[in-house]
């Protein structure tokens, strides 16, 4: 039997943390985790990010992205989030400050904390001012198919016309966003966990079904266009294209890599602090990336492109198509785009007759169920920001999270190029966080330190070569799009609203963060000597 008080002794100093909650199953949190990264970025903005950056050309530098960043990041969040965890922490701020703290003085760790518990926080709401809204659409359009509500309209018209409605936009985003709040009000075992067992088996279900169909499609309409035409512009390496733009497509891809994976944002760190102290780490966090690789690569990877490609005839203007199939993929990979799914794609399910209806009802739902079990883990970290850092019930937390979310929103519905934008920062956003993560919880936490981490309790060994990827390679692939890419944000790439907005959140953000570590730790802060320690 376990002890009834808690492990800490610290001479009474700082209040104890409750009991914390934990992942009930391993097969639970592993979906749960699966559930967190498989989201909207695998089935739509990777086909987009594929289509836009050459295609073949792209596959190079998201492999390479995956392998020097992905994995070890992952672990390294990993890592970062079950030690947080230990002192009764799912949010960054406190989490950073507590690795900082082994190699600088608890008042300079403390900006550490601040540092990436501000960008932490920040980042989960701007992200979920549009994602929320694109779960909603992606709700709007499974009625809209199965109902056959957009067959024989122009798919673009109706599509504006569904977005000038802003009564109907905001009852599926409403339905989607009081659906999470229930999930994630129930908690992190009995809620969360249960929601995710049901959802992710079926998601993946889903996806294999329309895999499924997509290899039976053929050459629907015009012989010269098939499926495989498809699976060739993903599949053939482009090097001509590569070589001539290179600093782009890496950052894309590297771009891609963080956020399929849901990296740089704090938010596996989150659900790896509801794990135990000697949870093993090492194989559940290939298991989280193969889990999504597999969602993203291959399905996904198997049903936007191929779709647009076999109905190429119907979704390229006839002008272009009759350039010939070079002009008609490029124009493919241009107008590929958030929006494509809902206007360009349901070209395609239209032709497809009877079983349209049903294939597109389908593939609205997938998207739905992969947008939601991501939103659910942004949810939560909402929620235990407010939980743990400032004593706020769950219940009571998750409709505020849904208040600022709903504020959150508004621009997003009101100002055009609004979200754009955003995605745009965002990607650079995750990139810098991650820089953030190797330094505080590789480089201050001590190498060493976090080697013995990723191993307590691990099943696997993990080779010591990806020790030297994550201390030299990863932060050297990380600084090449950072440096690149900075300039072009403070010269105007981005509009005074989302602005406005980062930097609002940038402020609350850090007010939080350096709040929540000086309640918790002020004796350190105060003696500016470490008290507490596990
Ligand atoms: N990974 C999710 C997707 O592919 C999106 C997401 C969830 C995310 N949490 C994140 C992206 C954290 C970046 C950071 O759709």
């Amino acid at each position: 039997m376990e002890a009834v008080l808690h492990p800490i002794w610290n001479g009474g100093c700082i209040p104890l943390e409750q009991e914390r909650e934990q992942w009930a199953t391993k097969i639970g949190l592993i979906l749960a985790m699966a559930g967190n990264a498989v989201g909207l970025g695998n089935f739509v903005r990777f086909p987009t990010q594929v289509a836009q950056n050459g295609g073949g050309a792209f596959m190079v530098p998201y492999f390479i992205a995956l392998f020097f960043l992905g994995i070890p990041i992952m672990w390294v969040e990993w890592v970062a989030g079950r030690y947080g965890g230990k002192y009764g922490h799912g949010t960054l701020g406190p989490a950073y400050y507590l690795m900082a703290r082994e190699s600088v003085k608890p008042r300079g760790a403390l900006w550490w904390g601040v540092l990436a518990g501000m960008l932490g926080f920040a980042l989960t709401v701007l992200l979920n001012s549009y994602y929320l809204h694109l779960i909603g659409w992606s709700a709007a359009y499974t009625y809209f198919s199965a109902a056959g509500s957009y067959f024989g309209h122009n798919t673009g018209t109706f599509f504006d016309n569904y977005l000038n409605n802003h009564g109907e936009v905001f009852l599926f985003w409403g339905i989607t966003v009081v659906l999470l709040a229930i999930a994630v009000g129930q908690g992190v075992s009995k809620g969360i966990e249960r929601w995710v067992k049901i959802m992710m088996p079926l998601l993946y279900i889903f996806a294999i079904i329309l895999v499924g169909y997509v290899f039976a499609i053929g050459s629907p309409i015009n012989p010269n266009w098939s499926t495989i035409d498809g699976f060739k512009f993903i599949w053939s390496p482009n090097w001509v294209y590569l070589k001539q733009h290179f600093a782009t497509v890496m950052l894309a891809a590297t771009g891609q890599i963080f956020f399929t994976l849901s990296l740089g944002m704090g938010i596996i760190q989150n659900y790896a602090s509801y794990l135990g102290p000697n949870d093993d780490v090492a194989l559940s966090g290939v298991a989280t990336v193969s889990l999504n690789e597999f969602a993203e690569v291959i399905l996904g990877g198997s049903l936007a492109i191929p779709i647009a490609t076999a109905y190429a005839s119907r979704i390229v203007p006839a002008n272009v198509f009759a350039q010939g199939k070079d002009a008609a993929l490029s124009w493919i990979g241009q107008h590929f785009g958030l929006g494509f799914s809902y206007t360009s794609l349901p070209n395609a399910f239209i032709q497809m007759g009877g079983a349209g209806r049903a294939f597109g009802a389908l593939w609205f739902l997938l998207l739905w169920f992969a947008g939601f079990t991501s939103a659910i883990a942004m949810y939560n970290y909402l929620v235990a920001l407010l939980e743990e850092d400032l004593n706020i019930k769950r219940k009571v937390g998750t409709w505020i999270v849904l208040g600022i979310y709903f504020i959150m929103g508004l621009p997003v519905i009101y100002i055009g190029s609004y979200m754009d934008q955003l995605d745009s920062w965002i990607s650079f956003q995750l990139t810098l966080l991650a820089l953030v993560d190797i330094i505080v919880a590789v480089y201050l936490f001590k190498p060493s330190n976090f080697w013995n981490e990723l191993h307590k309790g691990s099943y696997i060994r993990v080779p010591v070569w990806y020790k030297w990827i994550t201390i030299i390679i990863a932060p050297i692939l990380l600084l090449i799009p950072l440096v690149g890419t900075f300039k072009s944000f403070v010269t105007g790439k981005i509009g005074v609203a989302p602005w406005t907005a980062i930097i609002v959140m940038f402020i609350i953000g850090a007010i939080e963060s350096y709040y929540a570590i000086r309640k918790k730790y002020g004796e350190e802060l105060e003696k500016n000597e470490v008290i507490v320690k596990l």
